[in-house]
Order: C-alpha cells, then sequence, then structure tokens
C-alpha cells in the first residue's frame, strides 16, 4: 500500500494526490484521501485507481492544509469503497490509515463490539480507529500509543484528530519516511511520492513513533521514550528512488526480503496453539492426492512444496509445468487438490492448467502473490503471499515467499490430518518465524561481498553445475535458473546423486559446480558428490551452514549462509543463489532488471 501525510500551508488535497500517484508502481485497488480544516475532516475515497478517486475530487476538491492519502492493496476485505483507507471514528473525529495486518483483529473487534463500537468496514484496520478512540482523552499520541500497545502485527499507521493541528505516525515492519520542509511536513511510505517537496528526508526505524507539526517533528519510541534521527539529503533521480536507492530492482527486491517474508508469515502463527491460520475454506480431509502447478520459479517453488507437504502432511503431490500438464490429460478428480503458484496470476499456461484442473472437477488453490488478478477470480481459495510488487523480471523475494508459503501450508495441513504432532508442529513454527531474521543475516554486508568476490572470479565460466539434495534440490535449480536468466551462462542443475549418472562426464577444471551442502540428514551423502566433482578437477563452490569449517576443506570457495532448519533451509539457500547470479551478471554488465528476450508475465502460450 502507499501513505502520503501532509501538515503546512499548502492545500493537502493537492500533495497527497501527487504524492499517491509516484507510488503506483506498488499496485493498488483502491485510493481515499481525508483532508481537515480545522473544523472537521472530509474523507472521500473510491474503489479501483487512483484516477478514479481523483476525478470525483476534480469536481469537489476537499479543501484544507493538513491531510492523509492511501493506496489500498486488499489483504482483510474486498478492495470497494467502503474498505478502502481512511478510516473513521464514528463520530468522523479520528481518522486513520493503516499498511500491515493487524494479527489479533479479529478479538480486538469482538472486543470492542461489545462495548458498543460499530464497525463500517470488514478490514483489519478500522479496529485502529476504535482503539485510538476508547484511549483518548485529550492527547492523541497518547492514544495512539495506548492502542498500539493493545495490537500484534505489522503496520505503518498514520493517524489524525480534528482538534489537533498534528499528525501522529508510528511504524514497525512497514516502512515510513518523512520529508522536512520549511514550514510544512511531509511523510509517506516511500520516497519517490515526497520527491516533488522536498529531498530533506529521515528514515523511521522499526518501532518509531512521530508527530509531526507544521514547523517540525518529534521521534520517540513506542514507550515514549525520544530518539534522535538524522535528516538526510536526497540526491536520488525520480528512477533510483523507485529503485529505493538500490542500483536496481532485482537487487531491492533481493534486500526486501526479510519485509516480503515477514507479511508472508504474519497473522499465520498462533504460537499459543502450535496451529497456523490460513484464512481459507478449503477442507483439508476433502482430497487424496495433491497436484501443483506453476511455470519458472514458482514452479520450483512449487517442488519444494511437493517435498514440504508430503514430508510434513504425508499427502501424495506431484508436480507439472503448467505447459505440460495442459495436454497432457491428466489425471485429475473431485480428490485431487490442484494448487497454481504464480507471481502475477496472469501467465496464461497456467491459468489455462487451472482451467482444465477445474474442468475435471478438482479442488482449487492458488499460491498467488497479484491481488485480484485473474487466476485469484476463478480459484476455489487463494494463499496470498503477500511478497508486495516484484517488478524485476527474474523473481526473488516471490520465490522466497512461495516456498514459506507452502511450509505454512504443509504444516497446516499436517496439524489438521494428525501427521505432525504439536512438538513437531511448534519446531516448525518457531523454525518459520525465524525465517525473515535469518534472512536479513544472510543479508549481512559481509556476507554479500564474500558471494561477489566468489561470482567475480568465475564470471568468465562458459558453463556452471548446480548440485543439492531433498529439499534443496529444487534450491540449485533455481540457482541454475537465475544465473541463466539474467548472465546467460549456461548453467544445468541435478539432484546430486543423479551427477555420476550423466552430467560427470561435463566436469573439468573449467566448470564451476556449485554444491548446497548446508545442515541436512543427507549432507555426507552430498559431501561424497563433492569429493566425485574434485576428484574430476571441476571447482567447487560449496555452500555451507555457519561453522562447517570441516567441509570447507573439500571446496575451492565457499559461501556461508546462517544456520537453518532443514525444512526452511531452502529460503535461506536462495538467497545465497540470487546474490551469486546477481553480480555475475553485474560483472558481466549485464541488464539485470530487463535480461533479454524475457518478461515479467507470460500472457501468450
Ligand atoms: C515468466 C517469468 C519468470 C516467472 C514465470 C512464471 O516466464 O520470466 O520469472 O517465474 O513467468 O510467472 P508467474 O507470474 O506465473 O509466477
Amino acid at each position: 500500500c502507499g501513505i502520503v501525510g501532509y501538515i503546512g500551508g499548502r492545500q493537502a488535497q493537492d500533495v497527497l494526490l501527487s504524492g499517491l500517484s509516484k507510488l503506483e508502481y506498488r499496485g493498488y485497488d483502491s485510493a481515499g484521501v481525508a483532508v481537515g480544516d480545522g473544523a472537521c475532516i472530509a474523507v472521500k475515497k473510491k474503489a479501483g485507481k487512483l484516477a478514479n478517486l481523483s476525478t470525483e475530487l476534480d469536481g469537489q476538491p476537499l479543501s484544507g492544509t493538513i491531510g492523509i492519502g492511501h493506496t489500498r492493496w486488499a489483504t482483510h476485505g474486498l478492495p470497494n469503497d467502503t474498505n478502502a483507507h481512511p478510516h473513521a471514528t464514528e463520530d468522523g473525529k479520528i481518522v486513520i490509515i493503516h499498511n500491515g495486518i493487524i494479527e489479533n483483529y479479529l478479538s480486538l473487534k469482538e472486543d470492542l463490539m461489545t462495548r458498543g463500537h460499530e464497525f463500517k468496514s470488514e478490514t483489519d484496520s478500522e479496529v485502529l480507529a476504535h482503539l485510538i478512540e476508547e484511549a483518548y482523552s485529550g492527547n492523541l499520541e497518547e492514544a495512539v500509543r495506548a492502542a498500539l500497545a493493545q495490537v500484534r502485527g505489522a503496520y505503518g499507521i498514520v493517524v489524525t484528530h480534528v482538534d489537533h493541528r498534528e499528525i501522529v505516525a508510528a511504524r514497525t515492519v512497514s516502512p515510513l519516511v518523512m520529508g522536512v520542509g520549511e514550514g510544512e511536513m511531509f511523510l509517506a511510505s516511500d520516497v519517490p511520492a515526497l520527491l516533488a517537496y522536498t529531498r530533506n528526508m529521515v528514515f523511521l526505524h522499526d518501532g518509531d513513533m512521530v508527530v509531526l507539526h507544521d514547523d517540525g517533528f518529534r521521534v520517540t519510541d513506542l514507550a515514549g521514550n525520544e530518539q534522535q534521527r538524522e535528516i538526510e539529503h536526497i540526491d536520488w533521480d525520480a528512477e533510483a528512488a523507485e529503485k529505493g536507492g538500490f542500483d536496481t530492482y532485482m537487487l531491492k527486491e533481493i534486500y526486501e526480503q526479510p519485509t516480503a517474508l515477514t507479511n508472508t508469515l504474519i497473522g499465520r502463527l498462533q504460537d499459543a496453539t502450535g496451529e497456523v491460520n490460513l484464512d481459507i475454506n478449503l477442507d483439508p480431509s476433502s482430497f487424496k492426492r495433491i497436484s501443483i502447478i506453476a511455470c519458472g520459479t514458482a514452479f520450483y517453488a512449487g517442488l519444494v512444496g511437493e517435498y514440504l507437504i508430503e514430508q510434513l502432511a504425508r499427502i501424495p503431490v506431484e508436480v507439472d509445468v503448467a505447459s505440460e500438464y495442459r495436454y497432457r490429460d491428466p489425471l485429475v478428480s473431485e480428490n485431487t487438490l490442484a494448487i497454481v503458484v504464480s507471481q502475477s496470476g496472469e501467465t496464461i499456461d497456467t491459468l489455462e492448467a487451472l482451467r482444465e484442473a477445474k474442468r475435471h472437477g478438482a479442488q482449487t488453490l492458488g499460491v498467488i502473490n497479484a491481488k485480484g488478478s485473474s487466476m485469484t477470480r476463478e480459484l476455489d481459495d487463494t494463499l496470498y503471499i503477500h511478497a508486495g510488487p516484484e517488478i524485476g523480471v527474474a523473481s526473488t523475494k516471490a520465490y522466497t515467499s512461495m516456498v514459506s508459503a507452502f511450509l505454512l501450508l504443509a504444516l497446516w495441513l499436517g496439524r489438521a490430518r494428525g501427521t505432525l504432532s504439536e512438538e513437531q508442529g511448534a519446531e516448525l513454527l518457531h523454525a518459520a518465524r525465524e525465517l525473515p531474521r535469518l534472512v536479513e543475516q544472510a543479508l549481512a554486508p559481509e556476507r554479500v561481498e564474500a558471494i561477489k568476490v566468489v561470482a567475480e572470479k568465475y564470471h568468465q565460466a562458459r558453463d556452471y553445475l548446480f548440485l543439492g539434495r531433498g529439499v534443496n534440490s529444487p534450491t540449485a535449480y533455481e540457482g541454475a535458473l537465475k544465473l541463466k536468466e539474467i548472465s546467460y551462462i549456461h548453467a544445468e542443475a541435478y539432484a546430486a546423486g543423479e551427477m555420476k549418472h550423466g552430467p560427470i562426464a561435463l566436469i573439468d577444471a573449467n566448470l564451476p559446480v556449485v554444491v548446497i551442502a548446508t545442515e541436512s540428514r543427507l549432507l555426507e551423502k552430498t559431501i561424497s558428490n563433492v569429493q566425485e566433482v574434485r576428484a574430476r578437477a571441476g571447482k567447487v563452490i560449496a555452500i555451507l551452514s555457519d561453522g562447517d569449517t570441516e567441509n570447507a576443506r573439500h571446496a575451492d570457495d565457499v559461501i556461508y549462509v546462517p544456520r537453518a532448519h532443514e525444512m526452511v533451509s531452502p529460503v535461506v539457500n536462495a538467497i545465497a543463489m540470487q546474490l551469486l547470479a546477481y553480480f555475475t551478471a553485474t560483472a558481466l554488465g549485464k541488464d539485470v532488471d530487463k535480461p533479454r528476450n524475457l518478461a515479467k508475465s507470460v500472457t501468450v502460450e
């Protein structure tokens, strides 16, 4: 979602609409603004593109110099006018906008309703307006603080009250940046929204709360302790700003993974009960087999899904590339759950495969990123991955979020079908919860630098081989795909044990072989495969878990990754694959965001 806030001497509506239009690339399904003039706050919101709202406001502009605006990417509730933000209290005095997900909103909402609050929308966000109203006794900042103390989840929240000339905002996972002007202050979820007005910006940290006045701001933490935040001068041009200061969208998206994964997981892990809450209607006992269907990177996420579901839920799974599935007269019936996996939700092969599965009476579930996309309209159920817009053609954050969504699904099925004990469930739930932090560690500067060194050492190679086993064999396939897509180096991937049955003939001193050998039940076997490569003078680039100096001896180069539970390791290991491909491509001077011949979303057969 996009957020913009303004307080100062200009007409707020103009600033809000121009700011929101710069956040368009984030995608949205509805938009709204609230503008205050001291006497009241007027709210206007509209489903659909921002243009719908702008047209409506053209005829009847809102007058006032304090305001907040939002473009929504729906999580809870349909994308209609009512569910659009801002949300106001019944008396219209307090108005809020919110990015993120309130995990405990249902219980908060029930409590608020028993205390007489009436809800207009189906959103989780509206509870915030009511909580603030309840806590308010003359001091808006304190009321917001008290409300936030009751919520669990992720938020960027922006609040204004008719009786106060101030904007109060706070953030956890969702980003917020403040623009500092002369006698005016700005707020946004992302830099591009503010560049037309100021280049002096303050990036709020996780857990920051801020109060904006016409002539300044004050930052505290959620407990109320003052925080010092530097004003930074941003000299990015508009394009660089959309890339968040990174050289490419792909690199930006690689670094967004801790946030993307948090958003995939949030609200779905119920620590107290060790259960997973997926908010889908599917009856876990209503099918006997699963068919996973996808293309490209999503297909590899599906292969990890197969492994996880079979291991944890003991249901037979098969995985097909969509273009094959469509034409092979698949054995599908009402006993089949067909799961389609797609970032865009538009890939024609996958969409047609979904229709084929439906024709045979299969139940259908989607693991999808793009809200409201064609597939979601035809699916029985959708498990959104909430990775946020992905612009780089080579998929990164969508892949790791898809894999994490499959972990959730496997856990859910395993618990529901009784194949996973409460104890095993709790252990995996813990491992899942750790994922964003592990990925953050995997992106630590010294690790990224080490991968860059390896990439540059081998960037002249003509071919590459990737090997992995078990749940990480798809990691090898995805690693090879990433490298092919953006560096155009020929790369192949095999399950490590299969190498001796053919690919071993390729090995010579010119062939770098990436071996995923992180902690697992099969590590020893993988190391045997490493020896086989070494014995033929191949160059081994080993992906090892932190601290594994023993196996480092067998490798020419080592990339260490954070230690992770085997079932979540494909997510952590994927980061190394992405960076290796990325730095190889940049060393070769390739355009990583727009690799030749590829399209982000392929809507032709
Ligand atoms: C295209 C892209 C791939 C992507 C595939 C599936 O081929 O170049 O990166 O993995 O489509 O896309 P989807 O949107 O269905 O996940």
